[in-house]
C-alpha cells in the first residue's frame, strides 16, 4: 500500500511502560482513517499515526478539520477493555491529557469545552475525535482510534478563522517542538489509561470546563434551544437546566455553543 511505503517508523518513549510505535506521514487525507486501517489489520495498541498535513481531516458530527502544515495531526490505536457505552471517557481523558501537555509548554491555562475541544483565551486550539469498531456480537471494542489535532502555527490559520481558532504559537515565546508536545500528550494520557473506567480525571475535566455556569445553545437533530450548564458528571455527561427542567446530555449527536 502506497501510504505504508512513505512512512518512517520510530518509537517515542512516553513512560517506562509504554513506548509508542510511530508511523510518520508527510501527508494523508486523515490520520484517523489510516490508523483505523492499521487497527483493522491488527496493529497493536500504542501504534500512533502522525501526519504533517491532512487533506481530509475529520471532525465531530461529520464536520471537517482544517489541517494545513504547521499543526499536529495524530491518531492512536487503542484496544480498551471498557464497555462501549463508556467510550466517552476516552475523549474526556484525552482532553485532560492535552490540556496538561499544553500547559507544560505554555504559560496560559487550557480549558475544555464539552465534549472534546481545548480552548485557550476563548479560542479553540485543539479538537479530539475518537472512532471505534465493535467486536461483533459484543458490547466491547475491537479497537478505538483516538485522533487529536492541535493548531500550532499562526500563519497556517486563514484570516477568516483567526477570531475563533487559536494557535499555540500565540501563547508561547519559544519554538515549539512538535515531538516534545506529542510525547507529553501521550505520557499524560497513559498515566490515566489503565484506570480509565474509574474516571479519576473527571474532577479535573470539570474544573477545566469553560461551560459551567454559562448559558449555551444546544443543537440536536430535532432543533436547538438555550440552557444553562450546571454540571459535568463522572460519566462525562453535561448537566443542563432548561427552564425548570434539569437533565443530563450524552455527547452523541449533540453540539453546544456559548
Ligand atoms: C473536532 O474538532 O470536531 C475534532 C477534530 C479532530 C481532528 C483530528 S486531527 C487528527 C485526526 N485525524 C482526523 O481526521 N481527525 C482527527
Amino acid at each position: 500500500m502506497k501510504k505504508q511505503q512513505e512512512v518512517s517508523i520510530k518509537e517515542y518513549k512516553t513512560n517506562p511502560l509504554q513506548p509508542i510505535r510511530v508511523v510518520e506521514l508527510e501527508e494523508t487525507d486523515s490520520t484517523n482513517r489510516v490508523a483505523k486501517e492499521l487497527a483493522a489489520e491488527g496493529a497493536p495498541e500504542g501504534t500512533l499515526v502522525v501526519a504533517k498535513r491532512q487533506s481530509g481531516g475529520r471532525g465531530r458530527l461529520g464536520r471537517s478539520f482544517f489541517s494545513p502544515e504547521g499543526g499536529i495531526y495524530m491518531s492512536m490505536v487503542l484496544r480498551p477493555a471498557i464497555l462501549a457505552e463508556k467510550a466517552i471517557l476516552i475523549t474526556s481523558c484525552a482532553a485532560v491529557a492535552v490540556a496538561r501537555a499544553i500547559e507544560s509548554i505554555c504559560k496560559e491555562s487550557a480549558g475544555i469545552k464539552w465534549v472534546n475541544d481545548i480552548f485557550i483565551k476563548n479560542k479553540k486550539v485543539c479538537g479530539i475525535l475518537a472512532e471505534g469498531e465493535l467486536l461483533p456480537g459484543t458490547d466491547r471494542f475491537s479497537y478505538v482510534v483516538l485522533g487529536i489535532g492541535i493548531n500550532v502555527k499562526r500563519q497556517a490559520v486563514p484570516e477568516e478563522l483567526k477570531g475563533i481558532v487559536g494557535c499555540l504559537e500565540e501563547y508561547i515565546d519559544h519554538t515549539i517542538l512538535n515531538e516534545e508536545l506529542i510525547t507529553a500528550v501521550w505520557r499524560e494520557f497513559f498515566s490515566f489509561y489503565d484506570t480509565l473506567s474509574t474516571a479519576v480525571y473527571m474532577e479535573e475535566y470539570k474544573a477545566r470546563s469553560v461551560l459551567l455556569g454559562k448559558e449555551v445553545t444546544v443543537y440536536t437533530a430535532d432543533g436547538e434551544y438555550k440552557a444553562v450548564v450546571t454540571d459535568i458528571d463522572k460519566e462525562g455527561r453535561l448537566g443542563i437546566k432548561r427552564g425548570d427542567t434539569e437533565e443530563y446530555l450524552c455527547s452523541g449527536e449533540i453540539s453546544v455553543r456559548l
